[in-house]
Order: structure tokens, then sequence, then C-alpha cells
């Protein structure tokens, strides 16, 4: 039967030009479909004489399988394409070099302020913090600071406005920590010993190799009834030795004023043929911890402050303190 030569010629010729799933199955139904011309040709068996129709629907659906097995071949190579493009497309090329993650580093001031935490820390001290914007109050007034000192001029401090101060030192955590602590023991015959440091950022206009707008204050405080200025001494000069960790260091107080303290000193250490002042410190002056109700008369103790950044100068051979603050990482790399 010729016909069905054709048929099957025409079928695997279609089957091979077709390279899309959706359309192989379209081009599927013009044979095997419904109105296909192979089921036609099988519907129309009906009109052969009975003799002929076993002969001839054996070669119809001989035809029949060897397309459908066409069809099968061609549906998975089509797929097996799509698969290979697929994979083509998203292929990795694995002997790229990486990108790289650069990895962070902890900034000198942070290292310097956990070290003096550690240390603090190792001789029974807490951490107390405070915010940065401060008001009038916990900045000046109860500090002592009377209305004409010079911390108290525009020219020296950023006001927020007639009330509120960016912090000009760290010793306003002092002061709330005192009141929380009396607070905290009032109903008590006694309280212990306050003994805290207190780290923070403080602000002033001041800017040279030395000074900083903005710079980090270390504030150490030890309150209780057997307190003198001799302990301070000692603590200072113990600080210094373990955080240098050179016990030669070479430590001076100059007598100076705060109206905070009482007596007050200013300490230095050697540095460059010079000195260099490292903080301030005194015997908390009875006003102050009138303002938090302690009862100067049975409580004694003693403040100091430090400059953060000048730790971290001498510390690391710095000679520049803006240095800190210009987010340079051929510097900021070198301590880590
Ligand atoms: N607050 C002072 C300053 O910033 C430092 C200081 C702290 C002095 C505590 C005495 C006691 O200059």
């Amino acid at each position: 039967m010729q016909e069905l030569e054709l048929i099957l010629d025409e079928a695997l010729k279609q089957f091979a030009a077709t390279a899309q799933a959706a359309e192989l199955e379209q081009v599927k139904a013009r044979y095997l479909g419904k109105e296909g011309s192979l089921t036609g040709l099988l519907k129309s068996l009906g009109r052969l004489p009975a003799e002929d129709r076993p002969a001839a629907g054996a070669r119809i659906n001989r035809v029949k399988q060897t397309i459908e097995i066409a069809l099968q071949a061609r549906r998975d190579a089509i797929q097996q394409q799509a698969l290979q493009q697929k994979l083509a497309a998203e292929a990795l090329d694995v002997t790229l070099p990486g990108r790289g993650l650069d990895v962070g580093g902890l900034h000198p001031v942070t290292r310097v302020l956990d070290r003096i935490e550690t240390l603090f820390h190792s001789i029974g001290f807490d951490v107390a913090t405070g915010p940065e914007i401060e008001n009038d109050f916990y900045n000046f007034t109860a500090l002592n600071i009377p209305q004409n000192h010079p911390a108290r001029a525009m020219h020296d401090t950023f006001y927020i406005d007639e009330q509120h101060v960016l912090r000009t030192h760290t010793s306003p955590i002092q002061i709330r920590y005192m009141q929380a602590h009396t607070e905290k023991y009032r109903s008590f015959q006694t309280m212990p010993d306050i003994r805290i440091i207190a780290p923070g950022r403080v602000y002033r206009v001041d800017s040279d190799a030395t000074h900083s707008p903005m710079f980090h204050q270390v504030e150490g405080l030890w309150i209780g009834e057997q307190v003198s200025f001799a302990n301070l001494e000692h603590l200072i000069s113990f600080f210094l030795t373990e955080f240098f960790e050179n016990k030669a260091i070479k430590v001076r107080f100059r007598p100076s004023f705060f109206p905070f303290t009482e007596p007050s000193a200013e300490f230095d250490m050697r540095w460059k043929g010079g000195w260099l002042e490292i903080g301030g410190c005194g015997m908390v002056h009875p006003n102050v911890l009138k303002h938090v109700g302690i009862d100067s008369e049975k409580y004694i103790g003693f403040a100091f402050g430090v400059g953060v950044e000048r730790l971290a100068m001498l510390r690391y051979g710095v000679n520049d303190l803006r240095l800190f603050f210009e987010n340079d990482l051929q510097f900021l790399k070198q301590f880590n």
C-alpha cells in the first residue's frame, strides 16, 4: 500500500524537523490523533473485502508502531537537548579565581577600650555607660561646674539646645551611676563600694595633632568608707604599668583643678622626650556627693578620667591622633 509508505516517510521527516516538545505533540496528532491520517486508514479497513482486512490491518499497525517508536525517540532527543542547553547556560567555571572575602578587624580605639575594660574587670570594676547627649544638670551642675566655667562656653562645647550638650566628658556617668546606686541601697544602713569605669565618646571644639572634636574617655570612680588619695595614685600607676606591660613606665602627677574633685591632679606619661597628658583625677568633691544624696561625712572616694586615643597613640606609636578617625584602611590594617 503506497499511501502507508508515504505517511510513514512524511511522519519521520516531520518529527525530525521539529525541535520543540509542544510542537512535536501537534505533529503527532496529524498521524495518530482522532483525525490523524493513520487513524483514518484504520477506520477505512471496514470498506475492504473481509479476506484482505487482517493483512491490511497488520501492515497499518506495523507502521503505527514504527511511528510511535520514532515519536518517542524524538521526544527523548528534544528533552536531552533542552537539558544540555540548560546545563551549558548554567555552567560554572570552577577554574575562575574566587571573589574573596575581606576580613574586618577591630579599630585600634576599640582594642584599647577592650583592654582597659578587661584590666579593670580583673580588679572588680563594673562598666557603666550613659547618653552622649547630656543635659545641663549631669554634664555641669551636678559636677559642681559653675555658670562661668569655660567648659560651659559656646566656643568650647557643642550645644544641642539651651539645656542639652554633646557631653564634654564621661564624668556625667559618675553622677547617673551614683544616683542609681544610692537609690538602690536607700533602705539599707550602708551601701557597698562603688567601683566602676565608664567608657564613651565625648565632644569638644578642639582639633590638632593631639586633639579631635570627638574622642574617647574612660572615667573611673571608687567610692567607699575608706578610700584615699594614695589608693588613687596606686590604682593609676597599676593601671598604666599593666596597660603598657612595662614596670619601668614613668608617670607624673601634677596638682591641678577640677570643680568636681578636691584635691585634683593631672597625670602625664613620658613620651618622646617630653610628657604627654593622659588624664585628670582627684578626690570627689563633697558637693558632688551631696548632689547624688551620698553622705559626704561617711563616704569618700576618687575619680579619674583618661583619654583613650592618647593611650592608643602611646601603645601603638602613632604620632597624630586624627589618624584614628580618617578611616584609611592602610592605617587601620596595621592593627589587625
Ligand atoms: N572630666 C575631666 C575632663 O574631662 C577628667 C576628670 C575626670 C578629672 C575625673 C577628674 C576626675 O577633663
